[in-house]
């Protein structure tokens, strides 16, 4: 494959500004960006709630932001070695949230952590609109 293709993960839901600037902020990294948008049931497993959007629904919202060339459901936390390789991904990006905890996977590709953007969340989201309603 021509390029350098760069891969990202994340739940993206109730999707927000700081979801589009890591996006822009990744693909800009590389030449082909590709997402793994975190299933149902692991966010279930993660946080004890399912996501506001199915995971369908995140999908096809991530699928077409402009910068994001392709999208596939993230299945399992254990499985990023196996998702790098099979998109042949050069470079791995996480938020810096995540710093460091990715170094291992230093062998098969670049890993880089971008800064999140600050005082936006999707917990915040949530809890603002509840607060409010
Ligand atoms: N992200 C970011 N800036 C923010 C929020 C998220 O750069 N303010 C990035 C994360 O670092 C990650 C991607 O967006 O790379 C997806 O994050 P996700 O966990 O889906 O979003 P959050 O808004 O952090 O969700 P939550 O509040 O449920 O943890």
């Amino acid at each position: 494959m021509a390029g350098k293709t760069v891969i990202t993960f994340g739940t993206f839901d109730v999707f927000h500004v700081g979801h589009v600037r890591v996006l822009n902020r990744s693909a800009a990294l590389g030449d082909r960006l590709v997402v793994g948008v975190s299933s149902d049931q692991l966010n279930f497993a993660k946080k004890g709630r399912n996501p506001v959007f199915s995971q369908e629904e995140r999908l096809e919202i991530v699928a077409n932001v402009k910068a994001v060339d392709a999208v596939f459901i993230e299945e399992s936390l254990e499985q990023k070695r196996d998702y790098v390789l099979e998109h042949q991904a050069s470079i791995l990006v996480m938020g810096d949230d995540w710093s460091g905890k990715f170094d291992y996977l230093n062998d098969i590709c670049e890993v880089v952590y971008l800064p999140r953007t600050p005082s936006v969340s999707t917990t915040a989201i949530i809890e603002h609109i509840v607060g409010n309603s």
